[in-house]
């Protein structure tokens, strides 16, 4: 990966900062400086990640920070953001073995501070409140980054989603299902119902980093920043909380957005 930045920052009416870095490599560097630096000033705090093609560079700059002994992920405690109903770090086809898969081993990140979403339980209603209990009690997330799914989802908060939605059972649009299906090669059936952090838990979050990547995004990634506010479009909820949102993209994902 390059280290050498170029990226341009924009104020949106909204507030949010966008950042437009010169490529893939250099967003990926932004958002994994964000992570490390917000670690190393506030240990013991909650954070959740994304998963998908999206944070991959990130995590893979994040795994040479803890590698190279640079980055403690041990003193945060981590919250996956979503998963499959049914579906563990066991199951090939599951967010949290991909995760598993692209940052956790390879960074040797294990331990009680690794929170997975409680797919697997018998009450899955239960185990979600309980989810979210567990991340109230450590004061809510203090940072929360999140990729945007090509129908506006986040998390897999899909369009229809409420604002202050908080950690439940989903139904999964045949969309998100057909995207999530890329990531695996494996011809098993991704399921019709997910496990994901609310909408309301993440917008709570004082810091709040959004990365988006490609052109197929853009149009939607348009529609989040400077379209109405809508719960067609979960990611345009991002545009209430003002300048705790800062927005790193390429410049493929930021090229229908109207920049000064
Ligand atoms: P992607 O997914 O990074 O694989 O495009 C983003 C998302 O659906 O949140």
């Amino acid at each position: 990966m390059t280290d050498h930045v170029t990226a341009r920052e924009t104020r949106l009416t909204s507030g949010a900062t966008v950042v437009v870095a010169g490529n893939y490599d250099e967003m990926s560097i932004l958002a994994a400086g964000i992570v490390a630096r917000h670690i190393a000033e506030h240990p013991g705090t909650a954070i959740t990640l994304p998963t998908g093609e999206t944070p991959r560079g990130m995590y893979e700059a994040l795994t040479g920070m803890i590698r190279g002994g640079e980055l403690d992920f041990g003193t945060i405690e981590f919250f996956c953001l979503d998963d499959y109903l049914g579906k563990g770090i066991n199951d090939e086809t599951s967010l949290t073995a991909w995760l598993d898969k692209a940052f956790l081993t390879p960074a040797g990140v294990h331990g009680p501070n690794i929170h997975f979403v409680p797919t697997l339980a018998d009450d899955p209603d239960a185990a979600a409140k309980a989810y979210e209990a567990s991340i109230e009690a450590l004061g809510g997330f203090q940072l929360a980054v999140l990729g945007l799914g090509p129908n506006g989802h986040i998390g897999f908060n899909e369009p229809g989603a409420s604002i202050d939605s908080r950690t439940r059972v989903v139904d999964l649009t045949d969309e998100s299902r057909t995207q999530n299906a890329a990531y695996y090669d494996s011809d098993q059936a991704i399921p019709d119902k997910a496990m994901t952090i609310g909408i309301g838990t993440l917008l709570n979050s004082p810091r709040i980093v959004l990365i988006v990547c490609g052109s197929s995004k853009a149009g939607i990634l348009r529609d989040a920043l400077q379209g109405p506010v809508t719960a067609e479009v979960p990611g345009s909820y991002l545009q209430t909380v003002g300048e705790r949102l800062v927005v790193i993209t390429d410049p493929e994902a930021a090229s229908e957005l109207v920049l000064d």
